[in-house]
């Protein structure tokens, strides 16, 4: 009589834990996915954006530099929308682009091409950029104008946009 209360305890402890273990991986299968979907935009949102065409190289002509909008799809944790940008093209041969944001680094103010002065210029403080490099000629910016990473693909001229920390020596992307 006592071994069968012992088996009885036995089978009552194992189907205990065959219980709990059941319960553990479907809350593991349900959860996991869920906690996924949750935090993935956040963990995207310091993703740069995708890659954008700007046109075909063959458009673009070495001279002064080239305003070029587009709009960029965005998202911004949970949230998607789009969002026009506007990048300077410059190029001495045709066959090698520099793409600048269009923000002085100073405060942010969008750049303009004077033709008079052939310099980028920010309308708000007297920032002067080199259109070639982008470097600083006069102004309060702290540092050139950025660079945006470009590629040219199947005979077409691709960017990705980023945004940098302004009014800091540092290039950070934010
Ligand atoms: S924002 Fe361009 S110089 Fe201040």
């Amino acid at each position: 009589m006592k071994q069968f209360s012992e088996k009885g305890v036995s089978r009552r402890i194992f189907l205990d834990y065959s219980i709990r273990a059941l319960g553990a991986f479907i809350t593991a299968a349900v959860g996991v996915p869920i906690i996924g979907y949750v935090i993935s935009p956040v963990l995207a949102k310091s993703k740069k954006e995708e890659w954008v065409s700007l046109g075909l190289v063959e458009d673009f002509k070495p001279g002064p530099p080239r305003a070029v909008e587009f709009t960029a799809f965005v998202r911004d944790g949970w949230i998607e929308s789009s969002a026009r940008r506007t990048v300077w093209v410059t190029t001495q041969n045709g066959k090698d682009f520099t793409l600048f944001n269009p923000h002085c680094t100073h405060l942010g103010c969008a750049v303009y091409w004077d033709a008079n002065d052939q310099k980028l210029k920010s309308p708000c403080h007297g920032g002067v950029f080199d259109p070639v490099d982008g470097r600083v000629l006069a102004g309060p910016p702290p540092r050139p104008l950025d660079t945006l990473p470009v590629k040219v693909e199947g005979g077409n001229l691709y960017c990705q946009y980023i945004d940098f920390r302004l009014g800091v020596t540092d290039k950070a992307p934010i």
